[in-house]
């Protein structure tokens, strides 16, 4: 069965919590670099997720999720709330997949989809950052993000070891 991926509204976040939070939750375990530390518990995530469907109910970012079979399997935001003399920028966050369902392309597919609703938000310049050579740095330089530099000891793994992390941006 083909993945569907679907912008979710806020009440559609609430109801895919749980979902949301499972793929959260296993990439932190997983040891992705991507806001939390470890230990970080599926409430946690929930928590987490709840949160951003306050910021979808209010239009400040977009969330899209990746469903095989009625399962969420992955997910991605674009952040659209930034300051007023950045009309025409928005920002790719939390781009999670969960381990099960990886090096299927659905990470790929989850950022063509979020490229088009931010061109649909009217946004012409995504920036991202991540971990400096990690998978997520190869599938971003395929998709055709240009490598601003990297910033040293910028984050830290769940576990506590720094790692370093890789400026991009495109223009839509
Ligand atoms: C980074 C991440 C999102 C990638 O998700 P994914 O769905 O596995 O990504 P894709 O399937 O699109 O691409 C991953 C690899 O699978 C390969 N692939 C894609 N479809 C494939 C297929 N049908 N068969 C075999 N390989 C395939 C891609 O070519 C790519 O190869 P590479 O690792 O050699 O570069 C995922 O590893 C993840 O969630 N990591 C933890 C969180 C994280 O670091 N997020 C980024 C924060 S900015």
């Amino acid at each position: 069965m083909t993945v569907e991926i679907r912008r979710l509204d806020a009440a559609g976040v609430r109801a895919a919590l749980d979902g949301l939070a499972g793929v959260l939750a296993d990439c932190v375990a997983g040891g992705a670099s991507v806001s939390f530390m470890a230990p970080f518990s599926h409430e946690q995530a929930r928590e987490v997720f709840e949160g951003y469907a306050g910021e979808v109910e209010h239009g400040r970012r977009v969330l899209l999720a990746a469903v095989d079979d009625g399962r969420v399997v992955g997910t991605v935001q674009v952040l659209l709330a930034l300051p007023p003399n950045q009309p025409h920028r928005a920002e790719i966050a939390k781009l999670l997949v969960h381990r099960a369902a990886r090096k299927r392309g659905i990470a790929r597919q989850l950022m063509e989809r979020a490229e088009v609703e931010a061109r649909a938000e009217g946004k012409t310049l995504l920036v991202l950052d991540t971990v400096t050579g990690d998978d997520a740095e190869r599938l971003y330089e395929r998709l055709g993000y240009m490598k601003v530099g990297v910033i040293p000891g910028y984050a830290l793994y769940p576990d506590g070891r720094p790692c370093d992390t890789t400026v991009f941006f495109k223009n839509l």
